[in-house]
């Protein structure tokens, strides 16, 4: 017998946590023609929700028994826990999907809660900001078995229509959110440290802000680089040798050093180039360093 919420409905999904972004999502569900209940801890908040179809449960309890599925998204991964614990007996056969940001360990503790609970789970990261929510083009990467995505892939891109399945794991999202800040952190910190060897060498900071995007001209070549290397492994003929970024890089350090700039970065770069070439890679692309680095233990 399925559990009837107070109004005698059934609804097709249930969204837990109704801030910036649990709203968004709550939304998206509406817009794509689902029935949906909703609940955040302060009540107020589903207001605007219910006057746009939404029915608020009054407690998560309700909200987890009202619909087959529910998307939580509130401040992180440990807020679900103890949502989802005082919710007393109500998940075995549901799924729950979380969307709040987290961490790799408390990730495993929750799918490992909701295992023993009699729950499916899928867990993502929401690569946009609320009012991208429900877009085409927005991203949500999701983990959790084949199973799962197939079944909910369309509530998920619902709310982001370009997302993607990446692994089964529910740790995995947090390396994958690592990696990726990396990238653009890279980016950011690459302009920090560029910037103070210029000013040393009295470049103004107008011509090397200016000169940036020249330089990032750059980025779409070096991505394809990658993407026609790393994936396959396939790091023979590459356009530019490892040996040549070496001998660049040698020289970038270099002028750092006679600059008396900081030279962390330029340095790092150097000691891992030299670990591919020593490792054998010096005539392959210098993105087979990643072999290098992924085989060695820290
Ligand atoms: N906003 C973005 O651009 C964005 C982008 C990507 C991912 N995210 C992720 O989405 C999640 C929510 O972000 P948001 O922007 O919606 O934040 P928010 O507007 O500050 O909302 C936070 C939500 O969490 C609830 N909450 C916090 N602690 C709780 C607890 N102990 N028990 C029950 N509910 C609790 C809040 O309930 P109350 O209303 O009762 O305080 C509220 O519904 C976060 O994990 C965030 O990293 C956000």
């Amino acid at each position: 017998m399925p559990y009837l919420n107070r109004d005698g409905h059934m609804t097709d999904i249930s969204v837990i946590g109704l801030g910036a972004m649990g709203s968004a999502l709550a939304r998206a569900q509406i817009a794509a023609g689902r029935s949906v209940t909703v609940w955040n801890r302060s009540a107020e908040k589903a207001a605007p929700l219910v006057a746009e179809g939404a029915i608020a449960a009054t407690t998560a309890s309700e909200a987890i028994s009202a619909s087959p599925v529910t998307i939580t998204c509130v401040k992180s991964h440990p807020q679900t826990i103890g949502i989802l614990r005082n919710a007393g007996n109500v998940l075995p056969g549901k799924t729950i999907i979380e969307l709040s940001t987290g961490g790799a360990t408390e990730a495993e503790e929750l799918s490992q809660f909701l295992e023993g609970a009699g729950a499916e789970w899928m867990f993502g990261i929401i690569n946009a900001y609320p009012h991208m929510i429900g877009n085409e083009d927005a991203v949500l990467s999701v983990v959790g078995t084949e199973e799962q995505w197939v079944a909910n892939s369309p509530i998920i891109k619902a709310m982001g229509g370009g997302s993607v399945h990446v692994g089964d794991q529910a740790g995995m999202l947090a390396a994958l959110f690592a990696g990726l800040f990396t990238v653009r952190q890279g980016f950011m910190w690459g302009m920090i440290y560029g910037a103070p060897a210029c000013k040393k060498a009295g470049i103004s900071m107008q011509a090397f802000s200016d000169l940036v995007p020249i330089s990032m001209g750059m980025m779409k070549p070096y991505y394809d680089y990658f993407a026609a290397t790393v994936p396959e492994a396939s790091y023979d003929n590459p356009p530019a040798k490892m040996q040549t970024y070496a001998a660049a890089l040698e020289d970038v350090l270099a002028s750092f050093e006679a600059l008396g700039a900081r030279d962390e970065l330029p340095r790092l770069f150097v000691e891992m180039a030299n670990k591919g070439m020593a490792a054998g890679y010096e005539d392959q692309a210098l993105t087979a360093v990643i072999e290098v680095l992924a085989r060695e233990r820290s």
